[in-house]
């Protein structure tokens, strides 16, 4: 197992807080690291940061993420990785879409062609404003505290989309679920990056799998075209336990 040690702990919202620390190895973005949270196991996370000083940003759920923000500098971190296959690198304008703690896996992807959309429940839960170097950083809220009150897909549904060499997602599944109908229409290249419980992250246990496709040996970044005949998507998943539940 690699170790390191944080070097900072950065609240972003009041539910996520960011973790930066020192990795030599190369990551690239979209891919992910199995963090060990004792007494817990391994839960997955993006790396939100893939220059040699990394970072993670985590969002509390359930118990482990919150056990996982406990840590303070100071504190080894252990973790396996990096897992997973990479978003596409593109050149040319690019449009992002994050919502919640989605926005993690994205955030090594922003440059200075980048269009931004930062989606989350309210204000102050929106991730990285004012951090990012991006082109044009838009705001959508389901309570309309800040920017576009709504979702995702209402607020696309007035663009246009052939401006962008590539799109690239990650958010809740129903949120993209409810993209994906209206980016296949328009006929755009994308990627979105797909959660599922992860437990090996190494393709032996089949926990992540959607339609037997393992997410984390050949996702969690998935095409469009792949994502599209995925029936599972947005439908269905697996618990911790296995059991098989609606999203
Ligand atoms: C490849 C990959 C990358 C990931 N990257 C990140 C990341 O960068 N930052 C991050 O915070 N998390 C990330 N996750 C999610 C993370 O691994 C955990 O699933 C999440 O932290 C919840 O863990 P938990 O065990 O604390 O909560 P759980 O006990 O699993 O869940 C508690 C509650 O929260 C809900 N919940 C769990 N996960 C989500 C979710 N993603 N969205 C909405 N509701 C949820 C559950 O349905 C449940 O009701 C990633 C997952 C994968 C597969
Ligand atoms: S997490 Fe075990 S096969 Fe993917």
């Amino acid at each position: 197992m690699i170790n390191s040690t944080i070097v900072e702990k950065i609240r972003e919202t009041p539910s996520t807080i960011t973790f930066r620390f020192y990795w030599e190895e190369k990551v690239l973005p979209g891919q992910f690291i199995m963090i060990w949270v004792p007494g817990y196991g391994e839960i997955p996370m993006s790396l939100s940061f893939t220059g040699k000083k990394k970072g993670i940003t985590v969002k509390a759920y359930g118990v482990p993420s919150r056990k996982l923000q406990e840590l303070e500098p100071g504190d080894r971190i252990f973790f396996m990785g990096p897992y997973g296959k990479p978003f596409t690198e593109s050149h040319g304008k690019r449009l992002l879409i994050g919502s919640g703690s989605g926005m993690a896996s994205l955030l090594p992807l922003v440059n200075q062609d980048s269009t931004v959309i930062v989606s989350a429940r309210n204000r102050e839960e929106l991730l990285y404003i004012g951090k990012m170097q991006a082109e044009r950083v838009v705001t959508i809220t389901d309570d309309g505290s800040s920017g576009f009150k709504g979702l995702p897909h209402e607020y696309l549904a007035s663009m246009d989309l052939s401006v962008f060499q590539r799109l690239y997602v990650c958010g809740p599944e129903v949120m993209m679920f409810k993209l994906l109908p209206l980016l296949m229409k328009a006929g755009v290249k994308a990627e979105f990056s797909l959660e599922r419980s992860m437990k090996c992250g190494i393709g032996i246990c089949d926990s992540c799998s959607i339609d037997g496709f393992q997410l984390c040996t050949e996702g969690p970044v998935v095409s469009i075209e792949k994502l599209s005949g995925l029936n599972e998507f947005g439908k269905w998943k697996l618990d911790h336990s296995g059991k098989r539940i609606e999203v």
